[in-house]
């Protein structure tokens, strides 16, 4: 059997806060881990300065480890890397770009190394490199996302790979964690069911917008830019994909569109003009609770549907 991902990091239980730009800060990363699970600071479209002050933040607020999210598009990924190397959180996962060129920095810092991945091909790559631990982020999920879903991704990388795969991409619920779990996932990571906790940053319009939100909600942005973001249908995203279907306006123009959206919303909450990134699974997300009252929820219903599944007889 693969080394769990609670074994890997230090951690009580198997569920990972995603990393979430210009969301997932200090306080929210701080108190997932106190709840148990492991926190992720975001890094994406922040400074060093932002960053080291965020890893100090965090090591006040818990003992526990806790982890950085790397943006590899990020024009200061390798000032950035740096930082993260000199404050040391427990571990850091890495998107949206080439991780290995980091590998051998972070590990020397004696950081523990989690690519985010989307295809066999980069889960093996990484795995070949040195990886720690992979998450396999489906297409369910909210933010950049790649073109395989959740299951497809579990069903194939999974057996390709020795290392612990914790998979990410629709799962909101004990349910879904249990089903990973039994498929041979070394843990879970979420993001959209975070954004509703009470430590979460996140502005009040967009939590509240993903409270009425119902399950065909989402819709796929930059199809057409090799850059795809789910995030909640509104008036901006509908009448983005509106254009890239047109296909008249050019793609230089499309991408200055999305300058400066998610942060719009995010920060600045505005619903209509930015781009709220969420992933597929919207029902359960029904109030504001703590980290530590959904961590809970989380976990009794993992048992409860393991101990469930353990009656089921074929
Ligand atoms: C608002 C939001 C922002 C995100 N930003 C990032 C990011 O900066 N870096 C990253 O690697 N993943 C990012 N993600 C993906 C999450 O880390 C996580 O893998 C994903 O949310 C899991 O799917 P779920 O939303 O269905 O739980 C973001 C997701 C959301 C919802």
């Amino acid at each position: 059997m693969k080394r769990m991902i609670t074994d890997v990091l230090g951690i009580q239980y198997p569920v990972l806060q995603g990393g979430m730009a210009w969301i997932a800060d200090a306080g929210l990363a701080a108190a997932v881990s106190n709840a148990g699970g492991a926190g992720i600071i975001s890094t994406g479209g922040r400074t060093t300065e932002y960053t080291r002050e965020a890893i100090r933040r965090a090591k006040e607020l818990t003992t526990r480890p806790f982890g950085v999210n790397i943006m590899l598009m990020a024009p200061n990924k390798e000032e950035i890397v740096q930082v993260v190397c000199e404050e040391k959180p427990a571990f850091v996962t890495l998107g949206a770009g080439n991780p290995v060129p980091f590998f051998a920095q972070l590990h020397a810092a004696g950081l523990k190394v989690l690519p985010v991945i989307p295809n066999v091909k980069l889960a093996k790559r990484v795995e070949a490199a040195g990886a720690d631990a992979i998450v396999a982020e489906g297409m369910e999920g909210g933010g950049h996302i790649g073109v395989l879903t959740t299951m497809a991704l579990m069903t194939q990388v999974i057996p390709e790979v020795s290392l612990p795969v914790v998979a990410a991409g629709g799962f909101a619920d004990g349910r879904g964690i249990a089903a990973a779990l039994v498929m041979g996932a070394a843990g879970v990571q979420l993001g959209t069911r975070f954004l509703l906790a009470a430590e979460c940053p996140v502005h009040p319009n967009v939590k509240q917008k993903l409270i009425e939100a119902v399950d065909t909600d989402t819709i796929v942005t930059g199809y057409t830019l090799n850059g795809a973001v789910r995030g909640l249908r509104n008036p901006f995203t509908e009448k983005f994909v509106a254009l890239e279907n047109e296909g008249k306006t050019d793609k230089e123009t499309l991408s200055l569109m999305t300058r400066g959206t998610n942060r719009l919303a995010a920060v600045d909450g505005d619903t209509v003009n930015g781009m709220m990134q969420a992933g597929q699974s919207l029902l359960p997300l029904k109030k504001i609770e703590s980290a530590q009252v959904i961590m809970d929820a989380l976990m009794r219903e993992t048992r409860e549907t393991l101990a469930a599944a353990a009656a089921i007889h074929i």
